[in-house]
């Protein structure tokens, strides 16, 4: 029996990962689970899972989820940041899976790391933001860090434990997003156009990312931390079919791919499961059925975001937690109607260009970075709203 704590279980991967979960009671059980404002989903998550801790965003949420919990409940509630830690570092869970989105996923997942727990990461921005503190703080402290993105799971069951030196790079796919096809202006994009995702069903944070390619130059951060490669052994190929999740070249140019329907119990399952696999998680693709698998280069000069991302992560330091940062305020401003779509690249240039990268040594360098950015992207965003 595995003991899970899940950060963020009312979110999309968070209501997956309980649906793996209650498919397989046998071996895991939900000690502990943080949301945010969807009090009432984590009421019935809750009756189902009887948790020992939970904790949503504010007091008002946890207001009411404590009037509303049936008779005789034990669970405690906690809120706020405190509420976070609290299920992250919660004695009995083995694995924490962090399913929140941005930088709120950094301190509960360095915290279940000095706690010694296993984590199973959605959360890129994490790593984006801190990748060598976390890998490091996670090598001393001898957990795993078990990749629950797609892409990622994909990489690391190729991989399976082979040599470095016989690996020559990765090739990360991506859907394209809704806007792939030349001919839509990026400029008329609307919040609805883009959280329509041709084949993932997502929160919008992550989905509005998709659709300006960012979400993959994070994933390429994430992949130049998870696996150790530099970011010239990274590649992105736009795969619109999302059946092939991504692929690993050898130095003898062989390529190993992982395949399946876009499905994310399945790296879910994965993580929470490994090394054994979990039976009837998702059907396999019918190949028959499948048609073409077709592959194309990115768009780089439609989508800009992408090689900001590389450069953010070749330049190091605090670069990468100052992009994530940028970005964070220019999609929520985008999704409030505040800018435009292709706003959220200018907004992220220009913090890059006027707030200097440092080194980073503690957790308090990232942070400061991410609250400079934030300063910046909210003082510029007046000269760019139109
Ligand atoms: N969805 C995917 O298919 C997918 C795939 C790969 C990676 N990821 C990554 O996984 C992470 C989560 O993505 P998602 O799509 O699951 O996001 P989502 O659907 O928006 O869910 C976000 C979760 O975080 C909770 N949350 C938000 N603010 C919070 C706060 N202040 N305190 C506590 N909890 C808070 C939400 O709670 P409430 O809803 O209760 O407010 C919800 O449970 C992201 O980093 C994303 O990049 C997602």
């Amino acid at each position: 029996m595995k003991n899970v704590s899940i950060i963020g279980s009312t979110g999309s991967i968070g209501r997956q990962a309980l649906e793996v979960v209650t498919a397989h009671r046998d071996r895991y059980r939900v000690v502990a689970l943080a949301a945010g404002q969807n009090w009432r989903l984590l009421l019935e998550q809750i009756v189902v899972h009887r948790p020992q801790l939970v904790a949503v965003a504010t007091a008002e949420a946890a207001r009411q989820l404590d009037e509303n919990l049936p008779p005789g409940t034990k669970t405690e509630i906690y809120w706020g940041e405190e509420g976070l830690l609290a299920c992250a570092t919660c004695p009995e869970a083995q694995v924490v899976l962090t399913a929140v989105p941005g930088i709120l996923g950094l301190s509960p997942t360095l915290a279940a790391i000095n706690r010694g727990k296993d984590i199973a990461l959605a959360n890129k921005e994490t790593l984006v933001a801190a990748g060598q503190l976390v890998m490091e703080q996670a090598r001393r402290r001898q957990v795993a860090i078990l990749p629950v993105d797609s892409e990622h799971s994909a990489i690391w069951q190729c991989l399976d434990q082979k040599p470095a030196a016989t690996v020559a790079g990765i090739i990360l796919t991506a859907s394209g997003g809704p806007f792939r096809q030349a001919g839509i202006d990026l400029h008329r994009v609307t919040p609805e156009m883009a959280l329509s995702h041709p084949n993932w069903r997502m929160g919008k944070k992550v989905t509005v990312d998709s659709a300006t390619l960012f979400n993959k130059g994070l994933e390429v951060i994430e992949a130049h931390w998870l696996f150790g490669l530099d970011y010239q052994q990274i590649e992105v190929v736009i795969h619109p079919q999302s059946i092939i999740h991504s692929l690993v070249r050898f130095v003898d140019g062989s390529v190993l791919a992982q395949l399946g329907l876009p499905d994310m119990k399945v790296p879910i399952a994965y993580a929470l499961s490994y090394p054994d696999r979990l039976p009837g998680v998702s059907p396999a693709p019918d190949f028959c059925r499948l048609g073409s698998l077709t592959f194309e280069a990115p768009d780089r000069e439609r989508f800009p975001m992408l090689d900001l991302a590389y450069q953010a992560g070749r330049c190091g330091g605090t670069a990468p937690a100052l992009l994530n940062a940028a970005n964070e305020i220019g999609v929520e401003y985008f999704l409030t109607r505040r800018i435009g779509f292709a706003d959220i690249f200018r907004l992220c240039s220009q913090v890059m260009e006027l707030v200097p990268s440092r080194p980073v040594s503690s957790l308090e360098d990232i942070m400061l970075a991410d609250k400079m950015a934030r300063a910046k992207a909210g003082e510029l965003i007046s000269s760019i709203i139109h």
